[in-house]
């Protein structure tokens, strides 16, 4: 028998691992997938919403580490975790994405000597002033096995020194989990709770580059405002955008016109939103992704992405924070019936978790 651990720790580590645990059970008992949840997030609907309507196992080991600074954060993960690796040697440790959890167990794993593969390796800002861009970067150096989800991973790791056989182009379990949840998405009653009227954008913004600046998230709230004169915008509030909106005294913003403001959503009420939106505005990494598969505009607030991919296709543009860019984007992203925008990826097809596991069992002699 071979042991596997695979570690979630925050939001958007939760649609990717759920593909990887449904496609190990197919090879239970022989491999024993056990799911490691660090705790860094904790609230029900940044975590516990995510196990229930994607159908992931209990985790074996809840780390419970929570918020904290990056050093406490990492160091709480790598504490516990290391604990867990002692416990159940695993064959492998598999991690995701590039939140502290991930960087933090992945470190963990490798001085105790067990191999680590690393799901959605290779992307890169190179933008070392994101937290994020670090965490891929340390992981990728120590990982064994990469899992990409576009070629530029492929291409960002030759050049740091990596060989092609320990690198497989798979797809993206994230969409593997939207192609999932796309046939439920009609039992959602999100746009009736919201009294939502079409047509929408979608506005996600959590990005500490965005929103712990107070200048900086103030020229943007100023945009934002302009921007929902054109179209009604709806707001899902991060956790993080939310205390620093009331610390900053820019409370006013969350009454303004044309917003409409909510909670964070679970899995399912923000793929509904996303579906029945004209477009998205976002800072996050993995809605670039999810607006690309699905076709739709989606202009980033960033000034670099780790997913060019997403630029490609048409799907994706880059505004950073400059206002005359977001309103053009904007206009044009309203005025898109989206005929422009190709299809990312014939990997991204809801099978790369079938795909990596398969890649894992043939390698099982070398683990
Ligand atoms: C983390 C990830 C980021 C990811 C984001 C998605 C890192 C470095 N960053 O950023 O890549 O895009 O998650 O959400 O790992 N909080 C709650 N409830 C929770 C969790 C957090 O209220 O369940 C609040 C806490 O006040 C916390 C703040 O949100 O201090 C930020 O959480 P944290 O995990 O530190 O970073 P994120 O901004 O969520």
């Amino acid at each position: 028998m071979k042991k596997i651990i695979t570690v979630a720790g925050a939001r958007p580590n939760f649609m990717k691992i759920a593909p990887i645990d449904r496609a190990f059970k197919n090879f239970a008992p022989e491999y024993e997938h056990l799911i490691v949840h660090t705790g860094q997030h904790y609230d029900d609907i940044m975590s516990k919403s995510f196990f229930k309507i994607l159908d992931i196992s209990e985790p074996a080991y809840h780390l419970n580490v929570g918020s904290g600074s990056h050093a406490v954060q990492t160091a709480k993960v790598m504490i516990e975790f290391e604990k867990v690796c002692i416990e159940e040697k695993p064959d492998l440790v598999i991690v995701v994405g590039d939140v502290n959890s991930t960087v933090a167990c992945a470190i963990t794993a490798k001085k105790l000597h067990i191999p680590v593969a690393h799901i959605e390796a290779g992307l890169r800002s190179f933008d070392m002033a994101m937290p994020e861009e670090i965490n891929r970067k340390i992981t990728d150096s120590i990982s064994n096995i990469a899992f990409l989800t576009e070629p530029s991973g492929k291409a960002n790791l030759l050049k740091e020194g990596w060989e092609s056989k320990n690198m497989h182009l798979v797809g993206n379990t994230m969409i593997d989990s939207l192609c999932y949840i796309m046939p439920q998405l009609e039992k959602s009653d999100i746009l009736e709770k919201l009294n939502l009227s079409e047509p929408f954008a979608i506005l996600t913004m959590h990005r500490p580059s965005n929103v712990d600046d107070r200048e900086q998230l103030t020229s943007l709230v100023n945009i934002l405002e302009q921007t929902a004169k054109k179209i009604n915008l709806v707001f899902p509030i991060h956790p993080r955008t939310k205390a620093k909106i009331n610390e900053f005294g820019l409370s006013k913003f969350l009454e303004v016109n044309g917003i409409t403001f909510c909670d964070a959503l679970n899995y399912l009420d923000f793929m509904t939103l996303l579906n029945n939106s004209k477009f998205v505005l976002t800072d996050s990494g993995g809605i670039q992704e999810e607006a690309a598969f699905l076709r739709k505009p989606c202009v980033t607030l960033r000034e670099n992405t780790e997913r060019p991919i997403t630029c490609k296709t048409g799907s994706n543009i880059l505004v950073g924070n400059d206002s005359d860019k977001i309103i053009n984007a904007v206009n044009n992203a309203i005025s898109s019936d989206g005929n422009n925008i190709a299809a990312v990826s014939d990997l991204w097809d809801g099978k790369a978790a079938e795909r990596i596991v398969k890649i894992i069992i043939d390698m099982e002699n070398n683990l």
